[in-house]
């Protein structure tokens, strides 16, 4: 073995350690002054790209993915079955956040009023969450704006009438009930549960707070392997509430540990705890928030399922990343200060990766990040640029430019 090649491997494996156990000698170069500026550039090479030529912008056309082999976002018009619609309002309101620039409060509120339909429509699935605590959410943190908070209260009520009280926990997918055979809960959906948290905080229904805690405590008794790795899909009989199987859906199998499942448990406990302070949640955050960072690769990036056995020749997810960087910043706070030092490193140590050539989509393409994986077994966005990749990466940056304050 040649001695560079020697020293190359054992870095990486010292990395890989050092990151897992989390050692101080890890070298994490984040510079979120520059990251934001970097996130600024291409959000405005993307509203450029959205306006015709006589200046105007559809509103209801909202950037989904840039594919591998494009240059330019695909868009995806508003309506319930688009899942994604709410990230890139999300993501004008974070810019707006760190810059005060009023042309960006401008555009994210007018991407964010062409949601408003979806509350008002039969609730489709549990993504409701994703799309109007994205959007509305963040407007109503940063503008206090009466309207948005009752259309988030809205929504929050249609998202609770897919709970049952048998099961426990809210139907995710009311259109696959008969391909999975029963009630089916995704990982997913512990994201969606902040925005029942929120309204029953905010002068919706106290009955909400129930329903969320509930879905969150199931889902822990449920959906998890005893190592803290989780299914992508719990099924339970809709009648009895019995937990009938946990399998796959988005992952390699159902014995697998797909990375972007494992990243919504990590920051859906972590946020089940902020909500409710109850300790079991702190301590289950952690359970699988240190089964996915003892499997990470040493730029802390995960493969898009931990268990493909075509790793390392399969696409990495920065999604998963993003997710889990933002979600280990806000876990930090609630930690003894030696794991606290363990969870901001191995964030600062993703950010650091995701700031690096490989993953910044730079001139080439005005999305922030490369390399994400959408939905490997349906062929459909493999490394590709995803917008809630970007909007978890600029998440990440805001809450830690906050906590570097
Ligand atoms: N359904 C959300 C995801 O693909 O992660």
């Amino acid at each position: 073995m040649k001695p560079t090649i020697f020293l190359t491997a054992t870095a990486s494996i010292l990395s890989a350690m050092a990151l897992s156990m989390g050692c101080a000698s890890v070298s994490h170069e984040v510079n979120v002054d520059t990251d934001l500026e970097y996130c600024n550039t291409q959000i405005m090479r993307t509203l450029s790209s959205l306006r015709t030529d006589s200046g105007t912008i559809d509103y209801s056309m909202i950037p989904r993915n840039i594919a591998d082999s494009a240059s330019t976002w695909e868009c995806r018009n508003v309506c319930p079955e688009e899942w994604c619609d709410g990230f890139w309002p999300g993501v004008l309101w974070y810019n707006y956040e760190n810059t005060g620039d009023t042309l960006l409060r401008r555009e994210a509120l007018r991407f964010t009023e062409s949601l408003k339909s979806i509350v008002y429509s039969p609730v489709y699935d549990h993504d409701l969450g994703f799309l109007i605590f994205c959007s509305y959410g963040n407007a109503y943190r940063l503008t206090a704006d009466k309207a948005c908070k009752q259309v988030i209260l809205d929504a929050a009520d249609s998202l609770a009438t897919l709970y049952n009280p048998r099961v426990g926990t809210l139907l995710s997918w009311p259109r696959n009930v008969g391909m999975f055979g029963g009630h089916n809960t995704i990982m997913d959906n512990m994201i969606n549960l902040e925005m029942l948290f929120w309204a029953s905080k905010n002068g919706g229904r106290k009955e909400l707070y129930d329903i969320a805690f509930k879905h969150a405590e199931t889902t822990m008794n449920n959906h998890f392997r005893p190592d803290g790795s989780c299914y992508h899909v719990a099924v339970y009989d809709p009648e009895s509430g019995e937990f009938i199987r946990g399998c796959n859906h988005q992952g390699y199998d159902d014995d697998s540990m797909w990375a972007r499942g494992q990243a919504w448990a990590i920051y859906g406990y972590t946020m089940v705890y902020r909500e409710t302070r109850d300790p079991r949640f702190l301590a289950f955050a952690q359970k699988v928030t240190d089964v996915y960072l003892s499997s990470l690769p040493a730029d802390g990036i995960p493969y898009w399922d931990f268990r493909d056995p075509g790793i390392p020749e399969v696409p990495r997810d920065a999604s998963a990343a993003c997710v889990v960087a933002s979600a280990l910043i806000e876990l930090s706070d609630y930690v003894d200060a030696s794991t606290s030092r363990r969870y901001l490193d191995a964030s600062k140590k993703m950010l650091a990766t995701l700031a690096s050539e490989h993953y910044r989509c730079g001139d080439a393409k005005p999305a922030f990040l490369s390399h994400s994986v959408g939905n490997m077994p349906a062929n459909s966005e493999i490394d590709a640029s995803i917008i809630y990749a970007d909007y978890y990466y600029i998440e990440a940056l805001t809450r830690l430019r906050n906590h570097q304050a």
